[in-house]
């Protein structure tokens, strides 16, 4: 009868099991793993997941074989037996648990510490965040500036955090690593990209009304690729880029601007800035220009502080500054 009760309780356990795992198993859980740092990471959710599905499975077996078991018949009222612990059975589950845990523990403070270690010659990348957008600078490169984040595959990348005004979180989903930005506190982060293609950079910090729109481009490129990207942008100051990238990048998160397919109302409305030129008296395109470059100088009705970036005069070139000048005017 006891050694019976076991067996099922066993078998039980493996059905439950084997449910489970395939809900672990068949749905993907989690994004294709792009990063060294991700795969450890993945790594570690496993390990844990494996022990919470034994653990799972032990104690729904017990609890289901139990219910049917040892149900009362419906006009049974009577007390149950009174039961004193068990001193081996609870140190046995006082001292499982702990080991698990403990491994568990160690498991993530070794991914944390592997993580945490760029090797010998990383990569250096200036990560800026504001107020919905996001910059980058690459030191290593002859301080090249981009609104895109563009990585060599299979290097060590240390990213240095700074952030302008509020706490801003600094995550790409398939690399796993995730940081934030606080004002004041410099921040970092090491990223190895193992696998080329897009990505998407998101903030991950509520930080403002523009929070959802706060997201930039990333791109993994081989080694050559990435030197050629790099010698176009020491060569043409990023003129690559469409105007409708630089917009996208650096105004869209804050500004509606139908033919951009931005919908934003942080900032004013820029679908009709002839008309706004005219009100302050300017000729439109001097108006937009010195709109990006100097924002604070005359302030839209409605906007009264100007949140505006008061850097977009260096931070952009001078030809993508005039290629979003045309665009925003040309359109009306
Ligand atoms: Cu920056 Cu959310």
């Amino acid at each position: 009868m006891r050694r019976g009760a076991i067996v099922r309780i066993f078998a039980l356990g493996i059905v439950i099991a084997i449910l489970v795992t395939l809900v672990a198993v068949l749905i993907q859980w989690l994004p294709t793993s792009a990063s060294e740092q991700m795969d450890r990471i993945a790594f570690v959710y496993w390990f844990a997941t494996v022990i919470c599905i034994g653990i799972f499975a032990l104690v729904m077996a017990v609890l289901i074989y139990s219910v049917f078991t040892f149900r009362s018949p419906p006009e049974d009222e009577s007390d149950g037996p009174s039961i004193h612990g068990h001193t081996g059975l609870e140190i046995v589950w006082t001292i499982v648990p702990a080991i698990l845990v403990i491994a568990i523990g160690v498991i993530s403070a070794v991914v944390l510490s592997q993580n945490g270690n760029a090797g010998t010659n990383p990569m250096t990348i200036n990560v800026f965040a504001q107020q919905f957008s996001w910059r980058f600078e690459y030191p290593d490169n002859e301080g090249i500036k981009s609104g895109e984040l563009v990585l060599p595959v299979d290097r060590n990348i240390t990213f240095e955090m700074e952030s302008a005004d509020v706490i801003h979180s600094f995550w790409i989903p398939e690399m796993g690593q995730k940081q934030d930005l606080v004002p004041g506190i410099d921040t970092s982060i090491v990223i190895t990209p193992t696998r080329k293609g897009t990505f998407a950079l998101v903030c991950t910090e509520l930080c403002g009304l523009g929070h959802s729109t706060m997201r930039a481009v990333v791109r993994v490129l081989s080694q050559p690729d990435f030197d050629a990207w790099v010698k176009e942008q020491q060569a043409g100051g990023g003129s690559d880029r469409s105007p409708a990238a630089v917009f996208t990048a650096s105004c869209g998160g804050c500004h509606t601007f139908t033919p951009a397919g931005t919908s934003s109302s942080i900032g004013p409305n820029l679908d009709d800035v002839a008309a706004a030129a005219e009100k302050a008296g300017q000729d439109t395109a001097a108006y937009v220009k010195e709109s990006i470059v100097e924002p604070k100088k005359v302030l839209a009705t409605g906007f009264p502080s100007s949140n505006m970036p008061g850097d977009f005069g260096e931070t952009l070139s001078a030809e993508e500054i005039d290629a979003l000048v045309t665009y925003l005017t040309g359109a009306k």
